[in-house]
Parts: C-alpha cells; structure tokens; sequence
C-alpha cells in the first residue's frame, strides 16, 4: 500500500510565497524517507509557479484542491482538468469539507469530479468526515461511509482502487484537537470494509496533524498517511511529518 502525504495549502500563499515553501521543501528533500508520497496542493494562482519552481523533481507532486468535472464551459470561476493537467497536476482533492460547507458541493457533484478525474488520468483524494454533532449522536460510520459510497457509485473496481481517500473529522480540522488515532483508525477500518475494492486503497487522515502527533497516526493499521493543512504552510514542520510517516512504509 502506499503511504501519502499531502500538503492542503488551502487559501494561503501567493506565487512568490508559494515558490518560497517550495524552495524550503527541496532543501529538505533529501530527508524525505523512501516510499513516502510527497503532494503539495497550492492555491490554482500558484499551480503554474510551483509547477515552473518543482524544475521536474520527482520527490514533490503536485495536487489540486478542487476542479470541475467538465473538460470547458460556462461555469464561470471554475477550473477544468485539462488546465491542471497543463500544469502537471496529478492528483486533486475532492469533497473537502469546507469546499463541502462553503460552496454547496454534494456526494452527486463529488461523483461527477471523481470520474472526470481518473478518466484524465488525475488520482481524486476523496475527503469524507462528520460534524461533531454527527460525532455526538453516534452518526460517524453512517456519515463517512455513505459520503465515500455515494462518491464510487457506479465505478468499477479498478477504477476505485485508483482512487486515494482522506478521512478528516471535521471538528479536527484546524481545532488544534486531532482525534485519537485509534479511534481515527477505527472509523477507517469501517470506510475500508464498505466496497471490497477498498482494501487496497490508501486512507489518510486529516485534522490537526503535526509533526509530534504524526507518527501515532502512522503506527495503525488502516491510516496510510496524512492530509494537512496548517502544518503543512512551513517546510520544516511538513518535512517533520514526512519523516514521521516512514512507519507506515513497512506495512
Ligand atoms: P489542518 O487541516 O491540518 O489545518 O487541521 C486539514 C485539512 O483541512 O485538510
């Protein structure tokens, strides 16, 4: 299975300080341990500077945070696959949280994109998680696990084992409170057991992952690496959770 990483910058960094980080993170590249899938997800204003500044290093991939399912059109403020695939984009995520809240993204438009990316040869991170109302009335499998079925509806096996999920609790996300990893792991294991072609697809976990929380993460059986944000804005911490996330190589 692999182990990924990867850096969800949000709505942070202008080129400029995009291409700063990137500098940063190449500095620290040699460190990264081997088998460990490094993703940074800039801002789409940045996509095409850290594109130029990544000079084709093969050790830092580049990811989307969201996209349209249409290859063009009227849909004014929307970015398409073909143009992240100008850019070398190999992977974006979907479904995420706020992307959920802010812009009325449902399971339905969540489908569209998934399949729009991997027939553009993209890999969707798949993000799934529960409010803490959700959390509280024991509604954590019901939530995450319909969300990941109604995103791989109609799929065929293979194509779901291109996919990559991310299971992020939505009151972990940048509350400074991460869930405990058992508990994390165990929500996975249920997102894993929903389609059998989920066994051998990566799950990572998401919600104020750091440096010194990441290798507990990293040490359970179904979480096969991270999805980050604030920690991920600064080289040195990301690399720290980089370097953290080897245990989960050997698996
Ligand atoms: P966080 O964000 O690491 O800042 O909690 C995670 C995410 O939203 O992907």
């Amino acid at each position: 299975m692999r182990t990924v990483i990867a850096g969800n910058w949000k709505m942070h960094k202008t080129a400029h300080e995009a291409m700063e980080l990137i500098d940063g993170l190449r500095a620290l590249s040699a460190e990264f341990p081997d088998g460990v899938d490094v993703l940074v997800a800039p801002p789409f204003t940045a996509l095409q500077a850290v594109s130029q500044r990544l000079n084709g290093d093969e050790r830092i991939k580049l990811c989307a945070q969201t996209m349209h399912w249409e290859n063009q059109g009227a849909y004014t403020g929307e970015i398409s696959p073909v143009m992240l695939k100008e850019f070398g984009c190999e992977y974006v995520i979907l479904g995420h949280s706020e992307r959920r809240q802010f812009c009325g993204e449902t399971n339905q438009y969540i489908r569209l994109k998934t399949r729009a990316a991997l027939a553009h040869g993209i890999t969707p991170i798949i993000a799934v998680g529960e409010t803490l109302e959700e959390k509280d009335r024991g509604l954590t499998k019901d939530k995450v696990v319909t969300q990941t079925q109604e995103a791989l509806t109609g799929l065929a096996e293979e194509q779901i084992r291109s996919v990559i999920l991310a299971y992020e609790p939505i009151w972990a996300i940048g509350s400074g409170k991460n869930d405990d990893p058992q508990n994390a792991d165990a929500t996975m294991a249920e997102i894993r057991a929903c389609l059998p072609a989920l066994r051998e697809v990566p799950i990572l976990y998401g919600g104020s992952v750091k440096p010194e929380n990441m290798a507990a993460y990293a040490a359970m059986p179904n979480i096969n690496g991270a999805l980050v944000g604030g920690a991920s804005l600064q080289a040195q911490s990301f690399a720290g959770i980089i370097t953290a996330a080897a245990p989960a190589v050997a698996r």
